[in-house]
């Protein structure tokens, strides 16, 4: 059995649904995120686990125990909440040690991992200080060491990075994943920043309106995403409306625009109104092998990549081109545009798939 489960949980407010019936099983030392746009109901899942909220149906096992109706403080389990509440008469140290002192560690024991937790966090030196004497970010990153410092079985954490600034949020990730897996500590992140969800998880379960619409490791997600809605929340792509003309073993034929595409369906069950997805970056200026013309409407340089927006008989696309050190055309020049078909993703319109 998984180390936790959710079976059947689903969580109502008089009338409205906030999680309608999620089933999701998370095995120990897994780093899983919940990632999902505002309102989804990432929360609201995180603090069922936690034990803040109670489920109106369902059941919750963690490492074979019913907890469903346990007490939180009975769980074992460390939260860093989205608000996260530090002590305010308590230095840094003394926030960061009092689960610790609760639990009547020895006091050098402590010191050395209250010490631990800091460096993790890049705060050694600010021992003393108190949170009001912190910046947001510095007073998150306490929150994170707080919880880090008491190696719970289960780290649930919630928006955690929100705050910092993008060079320290991106260390993070790395070092936290890394101590993550070094003390096997089973987590589970709720997150809307998909960079930070792929870059830390085992694996990520899409949510959408209080369901989870995929779950699936993060490359998966970006490469085979399973509804309309995963498509266009991970990463960008472009979204070609068709009509599938033909069902071959392999591949669907589908007419976009006047052009037939060859598209692989995976197994899906695709027939009329469909979209046809395909990323920027797997678009490619071409010349003699152009599949398409167009006209560059928008050229923009961010570094490492140009971005461009052209115009084609098919409408709008985007495309990443990597920055190789000569800047393509300009705005206003025709290019031709080339893909390869495996590249291609399709799925119904209305998203009848269900899960991957
Ligand atoms: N106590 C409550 N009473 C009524 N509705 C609630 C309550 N708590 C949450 N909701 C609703 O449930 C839905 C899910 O909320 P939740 O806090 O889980 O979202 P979230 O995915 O964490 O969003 P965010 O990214 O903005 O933090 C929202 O539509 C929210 O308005
Ligand atoms: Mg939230």
């Amino acid at each position: 059995m998984s180390f936790l489960t959710l079976q059947g949980i689903s969580k109502r407010y008089g009338d409205f649904t906030a999680i309608e019936h999620i089933d999701l099983s998370v095995e120990r030392g897994e780093f899983m995120s919940l990632l999902g746009p505002s309102g989804c109901g990432k929360t609201t899942t995180l603090q069922m686990i936690a034990g803040f909220i109670s489920p109106t149906s369902g059941r919750i096992t963690l490492d074979g125990r019913d907890i469903t109706d346990a007490r939180p403080e009975k769980r074992g389990i460390g939260v860093v909440f989205q608000s996260y509440a530090l002590f305010p008469h308590m230095t840094v140290a003394g926030n960061v040690g009092f689960g610790l002192e609760m639990r009547k560690m020895k006091r050098d024991e402590r010191r050395r991992r209250i010490g631990e937790a800091l460096e993790l966090v890049h705060l050694s030196g600010l021992d003393e200080r108190y949170p009001k004497e912190l910046s947001g970010g510095q007073r998150q990153r306490v929150a994170i060491a707080r919880a880090i410092a008491m190696q719970p079985e289960l780290l649930l954490l919630d928006e955690p990075m929100s705050n910092l600034d993008a060079k320290l949020r991106e260390e993070m990730h790395i070092e936290l994943r890394a101590i993550q897996k070094r003390l096997g500590i089973t987590t589970i992140l709720v997150t809307h920043d998909q960079v930070e969800a792929m870059t830390m998880s085992d694996r990520i379960a899409v949510m959408h309106r209080g369901k989870v619409a995929q779950l699936s490791t993060p490359f998966d997600a970006y490469e085979r995403p399973a509804t309309p809605f995963t498509s266009t929340f991970l990463g960008r792509t472009n979204t070609l409306e068709g009509e599938v003309l033909r069902r071959n073993p392999r591949c669907a034929e589908v007419a976009v625009a006047g052009t037939t595409l060859h598209v692989p369906h995976e197994g899906r069950d695709v027939d009329g109104a469909v979209n046809v997805y395909i990323r920027p970056e797997k678009v490619r200026l071409a010349n003699g092998d152009a599949r398409l013309q167009g006209r560059i409407a928008t050229r923009v340089f961010v570094g490492n990549q140009w971005l461009l927006v052209v115009d084609t008989a098919l409408g709008r696309m985007h495309v990443a081109q990597p920055n190789f050190g000569a800047p393509p055309p300009e705005e206003g020049r025709e290019v031709g545009l080339a893909w390869t078909d495996d590249d291609l993703r399709v799925l119904n319109q209305e998203g009848r798939h269900g899960h991957a």
